[in-house]
């Protein structure tokens, strides 16, 4: 090798060291996204009504942090028109890219439209939408609520099949109109139809709130008394105030009333742990990463997938104590 070869080779050498020790130190990856282009991401969440739902802000606040994408966050607690009044604003922000869980399937055509004629892409996260035109958004991250009803329903079956015994089930409703609310309930009933000696004997929005839970569960207690068999409560919000009923009311929840729910937050998983909760199946609400990485490869000018499904568990007294540890919402 010559001299001019030899120096070559060490400047490569150094700079290679270099560069991976700056790397290092920086905690960075391959699957580093803080290097984009500067990007404004707005995200209308819809309310705090359950422990899901400030995992799931918290989930989107955390992966902008971190991928150093400058976020608008709004919550329209609860009302569809502050939700719709806040997509109204990021447009005229001319924010890069929108994303938000739509509180309710419905009403969305016309803010959508507005969104796209700014040239505005939007993620739907968590909850889909009905709309006639489906180019009006780009893509969709979120869980499947149709297939979490059947799993839920599937594990009565499993559960129960020893005995034909008759099982009158009460059904602890989402918010009406709201894509968990609809889908749960139709995935759960397909499955339940096919089995005589199961009934839904009666149907009660809680709106997916601990204290309306309980409320209803109370009232269904005094007009059915120890008829009611099992409930099926669509999150875990309201099957945590459904416990709390039965135990005010003199039974054992878990055991006298089975109690089945979605969703897989702390709470319910020691619950399960504890027997007064029977199964739980996961509905992630961590989506943050997916959303934020999505909203940057779309400002690089990247296409993304038109429908993102996270893998989710289900959790029993068999699997419980494995997970406890690791939930932290
Ligand atoms: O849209 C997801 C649902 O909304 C979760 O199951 C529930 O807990 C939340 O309020």
């Amino acid at each position: 090798m010559t001299k001019w070869s030899n120096l070559f080779l060490f400047v490569i050498i150094a700079s290679t060291i270099t560069g991976l020790a700056a790397c290092v130190k920086q905690g960075k990856s391959e699957s580093d996204f803080s290097k984009h282009p500067p990007i404004i991401v707005g995200y209308a969440q819809l309310g705090s009504e359950s422990a899901w739902r400030n995992a799931n802000s918290d989930s989107v606040i955390q992966a902008a942090k971190k991928a150093k994408v400058r976020l608008i966050f709004k919550n329209a607690e609860g009302d569809q028109q502050q939700q719709i009044k806040i997509l109204h604003e990021f447009i005229i922000q001319h924010v890069d890219v929108i994303a938000f869980p739509p509180i309710i399937v419905s009403g969305w055509d016309s803010i959508l439209k507005e969104a796209k004629n700014a040239g505005i892409p939007v993620i739907i996260s968590d909850r889909m939408v009905k709309i006639k035109d489906p180019t009006l958004y780009v893509s969709t991250i979120g869980s499947n609520f149709k297939e979490e009803g059947e799993r839920t329903a599937k594990w009565l079956v499993n559960n129960t099949k020893k005995s034909n015994k008759k099982i009158n089930i009460l059904e602890l409703e989402g918010l009406t109109g709201s894509a968990p609310a609809v889908d749960r309930k139709k995935g759960f009933a397909q499955i339940i139809s096919k089995h005589s000696n199961m009934k839904i004997i009666e149907s009660v929005h809680g709106d997916f709130i601990r204290a309306k839970g309980k409320n209803l569960v109370s009232a269904a207690l005094k007009k059915y008394g120890r008829k009611i068999n099992v409930i099926y409560a669509h999150n875990d919000e309201m099957a945590l105030g459904a416990m709390a009923a039965i135990e005010e009311y003199g039974l054992k929840p878990g055991k006298d009333i089975l109690i089945l729910s979605i969703d897989g937050q702390k709470e319910a998983l020691q619950a399960i742990k504890t027997g007064k909760l029977n199964v739980s199946v996961e509905c992630t609400p961590l989506l943050g990463p997916d959303i934020i990485k999505a909203a940057i490869n779309l400002k690089s000018g990247k296409t993304i997938p038109r429908k993102m499904t996270p893998v989710e568990k289900i959790f029993t007294k068999e699997n419980v104590a494995k997970e406890l540890p690791y939930r932290k919402y």
